[in-house]
């Protein structure tokens, strides 16, 4: 294990997952939207927010210069690249490849600060505990859309020997030495399947983990890992075998396509009835969102990495529900929602995974769309046309279903807050109106 830099001690309370501070213009920045136009065209898809984010924090895992291309340049890559800076690495984040030299750690602090604008910086607390055997990393909050526990992070950590207090807001763990264990999450989690296989990469032993999530994210952080020496087996099913190794070579990898970001386009075709094609992507890893899309009836042409679809006149009505991996992702449940919102029929769209990510409803809502919520289950009687308002981005994934749904809505639709749509997509107004949209970027 390496030697352990220092921690501090200091006291936070804890408020949900808040905005970078005001202090940054771009938060300030708002999106026009004139709806009608067809989209078309070409569009190169960024790399992975999902997949970048754990494969930056395990470069903690072990000393020297990691190269990491097409990182998507994101407020939250940003924010991680922030949150290793402060522990002590040298970071470049360009255009073409994203170096970390993690040679000189100096802290192991995950401060408040940064975690609360990032759940995902979390991500840091396994690697640090296998390096050094000390932590102390924030609780990130609950989120816009409810409580967001991270009790399964901490309880297989817990199975590996780390013996973690919660203090003032903090989770510490003090010369731990991780051993391997077996662990059966009782949820299927991205979040805590990451964490722990970076943890168990370098504990003494053999870790088993069980009912471990299958996202593609998940999938290439294993051969992400397992390329620098590890050795994990079992990816791609639900159990992960991992048996811990010394040392571990530095990464050198490139992020795989963001499958979310292609899902998003192929959704705004759809809502626009237009006809793009998406460059760059995996259809593979896409198969529950286009066959939803299929039936509302999209044409979908895909190839080993590029995908063509064209829109309907109209949508037909669709029923949703989200589950993990290989289901229909969460995180394209608003974007769907929008599309149902204007389908000829009615949709009924339920979350299993977070099951009050429903901030865009009401937002749809002052666009004309009918959707009446029930506990986790939106039903939404599709109408004929939207029409422009200002509406508030609430998080990514329901900035982007105000996106949609401004697309098509008649007259003009001012999206304030954008920061969220800032911190999950490149550039996607720019990308958009490569395609033919209708969109300004203004400061309010
Ligand atoms: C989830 C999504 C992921 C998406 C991300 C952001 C799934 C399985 N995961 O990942 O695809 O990109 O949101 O929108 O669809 N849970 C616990 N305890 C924990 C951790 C999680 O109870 O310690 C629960 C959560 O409350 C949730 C479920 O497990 O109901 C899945 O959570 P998890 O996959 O960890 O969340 P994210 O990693 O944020």
């Amino acid at each position: 294990m390496d030697a352990a830099p220092g921690t501090r001690h200091h006291t936070r309370t804890r408020p949900p997952e808040t905005p970078p501070e005001a202090t940054d213009p771009a938060i300030m920045d708002a999106l026009v939207i004139r709806g009608g136009k067809p989209l078309q065209g070409r569009v190169l898809i960024s790399g992975a927010k999902n997949a970048a984010l754990p494969v930056m924090a395990a470069t903690l895992l072990t000393p020297g210069v990691h190269t990491l291309r097409n990182v998507p340049l994101l407020r939250d890559t940003r924010t991680m690249a922030d949150v290793l800076e402060k522990l002590g690495a040298r970071i470049e984040l360009g255009a073409r490849a994203c170096r970390i030299d993690t040679t000189n750690i100096t802290s192991v602090e995950a401060p408040y600060d940064l975690v609360r604008t990032m759940r995902a910086s979390i991500y840091v607390l396994g690697p640090l505990l296998a390096r050094y055997g000390n932590a102390r990393v924030s609780l990130p909050g609950g989120c816009a859309w409810g409580p967001r526990p991270v009790n399964l992070h901490l309880e297989g950590l817990k199975a590996m020997g780390a013996a973690l207090e919660i203090d003032h807001g903090y989770i510490v763990g003090r010369e731990v030495r991780l051993k391997g264990a077996s662990f059966n999450f009782d949820v299927v989690s991205v979040g805590a399947t990451a964490q722990l296989m970076m943890a168990a990469v370098r504990a003494t032993g053999r870790t088993v983990l069980d009912n471990v999530a299958l996202e593609p994210d998940i999938t290439v952080l294993g051969d992400v890992l397992n390329r620098c020496g590890a050795r994990i087996s079992g990816l791609g099913t639900r159990r992960l075998v991992i048996e811990g190794v010394r040392e571990l070579e530095p990464i050198d990898t490139t992020i795989i396509p963001d499958r979310i970001e292609a899902q998003t386009f192929l959704a705004a075709a759809a809502i626009t009835g237009g006809s793009i094609t998406l460059e760059s992507c995996d259809p593979g890893d896409m198969a529950a969102a286009i066959q939803k899309l299929e039936e509302t009836g999209c044409e979908i042409l895909a190839d080993a990495n590029e995908v063509t679809i064209t829109g309907p006149r109209r949508p037909h009505a669709v029923d949703v529900t989200t589950a993990p991996f290989p289901g229909f992702p969460t995180d394209m449940q608003a974007q769907m929602m929008a599309l149902c919102s204007v389908a000829d029929g009615t949709s009924v769209i339920t979350d299993t995974i977070y099951l009050d990510r429903f901030t865009h409803v009401p937002e749809l809502g002052r666009l004309g769309a009918r959707i009446e919520l029930k506990g986790n289950t939106a039903v939404v009687r599709g109408v004929e046309r939207l029409s422009g308002a200002p509406v508030m981005a609430t998080d990514i994934r329901a900035s982007a279903a105000l996106v949609l749904a401004a697309l098509i809505a008649e007259g003009e639709t001012r999206i304030s807050r954008i920061y969220h749509l800032d911190r999950g997509y490149e550039a996607l107004d720019q990308k958009l109106i490569k395609l033919g949209a209708s969109i300004e970027r203004i400061r309010e």
